[in-house]
């Protein structure tokens, strides 16, 4: 059997990176009109991120994460060069198919967990269900026991820990089952117990073939990813990756 899988696997046809890329970047740059001239807070970025690959994005302040970040979530727009997200344009977008295309395509987990202070977990979750389509409170509060957060479902945000929100904002990202994960500093606003659990969530949604991709300043948090983009000054340095992939059963 595992001859035949070997098999399998070795005849399988090869792509490009760039054929399956779900995150594409050729050239792009953006920049800030600044009050002493233009500032290029990315400069000629050219990378491409994969169906199911973890990768962390790491720099120093300043160096251009959050501009990138900005990008690849569809809040903002390169000045120049092309950015594909799922192979769509994302430079061609109007602001109101960029909204569309964004509750679609990307879920998002926030240092500062974003949560609505009123609403309960539930009722949070159920929120990004409605911007996609429509809400379904059991499908909810499934999410929410997969994070482990069954019996807290009525809770508002003030009534959970750190770990908790966090654990609600991992339910409310997955709940319309984007292509993408989009996290930054994950575990910047938690203490070390917490920080394991949301690492360890983040190593299961890896190996269940999510698409992650993370922003952090902790190097222990960095070296968990499989692969590193290193920005520094708005250019970026990525570690290399094979240019072939192999699609073990098309
Ligand atoms: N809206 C803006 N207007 C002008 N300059 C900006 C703006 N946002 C960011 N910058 C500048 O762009 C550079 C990169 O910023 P940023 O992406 O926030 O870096 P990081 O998230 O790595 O700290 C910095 O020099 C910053 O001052
Ligand atoms: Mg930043």
């Amino acid at each position: 059997m595992a001859e035949v899988v070997t098999r399998l696997v070795s005849d399988a046809p090869k792509v490009t990176r760039d054929e399956c890329a779900v995150i594409a970047l050729e050239e792009v740059s953006r920049e800030y009109a600044g009050r002493t001239g233009v500032v290029r807070a990315l400069d000629s970025a050219t990378f491409s991120i994969v169906a199911g690959e973890w990768v962390a994005i790491t720099g120093p302040s300043g160096s251009g994460k959050s501009t990138l970040v900005n990008l690849l979530g569809c809040l903002d727009r390169p000045t120049c060069g092309s950015l594909k997200i799922d192979g769509v344009e994302v430079g061609a977008m109007s602001a109101k198919e960029l909204d569309r295309f964004r509750a679609d395509k990307i879920g998002f987990i926030f240092q500062q967990f974003h949560l609505i202070p009123y609403l309960s977990a539930v009722e949070n979750v159920m929120l990004a269900q409605y911007f996609h389509s429509m809400t379904d409170e059991s499908e909810a509060r499934a999410a929410l026991e997969k994070v482990g957060l069954g019996d807290r479902v009525g809770h508002l945000p003030s009534e959970l820990s750190g770990g908790e929100q966090q654990r609600v904002c991992i339910a409310r990202a997955l709940i319309n089952n984007p292509p993408i994960l989009l996290a930054d500093e994950p575990t910047g606003n938690l203490d070390q117990a917490n920080q394991k659990i949301v690492a360890g969530m983040l190593e299961g949604l890896h190996a269940a073939g999510h698409t992650i991709v993370m922003v952090t300043h902790d190097p222990e948090m960095a070296a968990l990813a499989p692969r590193r983009i290193a920005l520094n000054h708005g250019r970026v340095f990525c570690h290399p990756v094979s240019g072939m992939v192999r699609l073990p059963f098309s």
